[in-house]
């Protein structure tokens, strides 16, 4: 089965990204990683790409003032050079416009620190403390026009803890992100290349 070339677009870490390159590298894997973009020339994640050997790329949204599209007409452009069919987004910490999210529509994914439909947008672990939830977790979901709100791919659970604090509960659902995404990756990727 050939590989369909993907990119990943970060904000920072990179930690998601990380355990997606991984991934890629096993036998069978259904995706090679084309590129890691990221929309701040800070992002730590950026020299990681590198040292995994996936050529990255910064185009920094700052120099687009409030012209969100400008920005992503220049992000869209990066992503078809680089032969990129899919994109997962990995701590990208921008809101996409419709015309971005259209124009890569079934082909989009995000990952979400919260059990989705609940606690989208920021401080999902704060959250659910406050709300006294007795789970919290993680989502895989196709990214359409709202926030942090298409079609789910898959989720991970785990438990809120006495005492919990935003950055334990944090430290707990980070390693199950990472198990998560590459299992909703290769999901997605083989429902699009049997499609
Ligand atoms: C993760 O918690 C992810 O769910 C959220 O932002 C964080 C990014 O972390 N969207 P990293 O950059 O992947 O380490």
């Amino acid at each position: 089965m050939s590989r369909i070339p993907f990119a990943v677009m970060i904000s920072g870490r990179g930690s998601n990204m990380v355990a997606l390159l991984e991934a890629a590298q096993e036998k069978g894997f259904p995706g090679l990683p084309v590129l890691v973009l990221s929309n701040r020339p800070d992002a730590k994640g950026l020299a990681t790409a590198r040292e995994h050997g996936v050529p990255s790329l910064c185009i920094d949204h700052k120099e687009y003032g409030a012209n969100r599209e400008a920005f992503e007409r220049q992000v869209d452009a990066a992503l078809r050079a680089s032969g990129a069919q899919f994109v997962a987004l990995a701590g990208f910490m921008r809101v996409l416009t419709p015309w971005f999210v259209n124009r890569w529509s079934g082909r989009l994914i995000n990952i979400h620190p919260s059990l989705l439909p609940k606690y989208k947008g920021l401080d999902t672990h704060a959250r659910a403390i406050e709300a006294g939830d007795k789970e919290a977790g993680c989502t895989v979901h196709y990214v359409n026009e709202g926030v942090d709100e298409g079609m789910i791919i898959d989720q991970i659970r785990v438990p809120v803890l006495d005492g919990d604090t935003p950055e334990t509960l944090a430290a707990r659902i980070l390693p199950k992100e990472h198990e998560l995404y590459p299992r909703a990756l290769k999901k997605a990727l083989t429902r699009m290349s049997s499609r």
